[in-house]
């Protein structure tokens, strides 16, 4: 876990852009803050789609938003709902935030933000070094 000083600075960050969600079926606006190791700062907000399950969360929004900006090494995340509501990153996003290494979990709730290690949110997961090295399966491989 990080002891960065500008931790909590990140669930304001995430609040902010929850207030550009696109929620319009669950109106459930979250927004999320990755902190990269170069100390750059990237944020995504849920964006639903008419088809629910295309709907992407604020987690996995910011993730690759900082990927797309040539962040690599992912340090923390802040996440927040609009509405200051609890707002634990579901599955999926535990699983999007362990690819990148992301170690620190700050998580608006409704006593305030609350501090997690990744451990703690998602423990046991599978994670890059799992596949260990292994050539990809050619195309007509069995
Ligand atoms: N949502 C997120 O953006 N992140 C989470 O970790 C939990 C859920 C969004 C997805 C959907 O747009 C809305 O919240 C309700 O599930």
């Amino acid at each position: 876990m990080v002891d960065h000083p500008h931790l909590e600075e990140l669930v304001d960050a995430a609040r902010e852009v929850a207030k550009r969600a696109h929620a319009p079926y669950s109106n459930f606006r979250v927004g999320a803050a990755v902190l990269a190791a170069d100390g750059s700062v990237h944020v995504g907000c849920n964006v639903e789609n008419a088809a629910y399950g295309s709907t992407i969360c604020a987690e996995v929004n910011a993730v690759t938003t900082a990927i797309a900006h040539g962040a690599t090494e992912l340090v923390a995340i802040g996440v927040a709902a609009l509405d200051g509501e609890n707002v634990y990153p579901c599955g999926n996003c535990r699983q999007v935030m362990r690819e990148f290494g992301i170690d620190t979990v700050v998580v608006e709730t409704t006593d305030g933000p609350r501090t997690y290690s990744s451990d703690d949110l998602f423990p046991h997961s599978f994670g890059p070094e799992d596949l260990g090295e292994r050539e990809p399966p050619g195309v007509n491989s069995p």
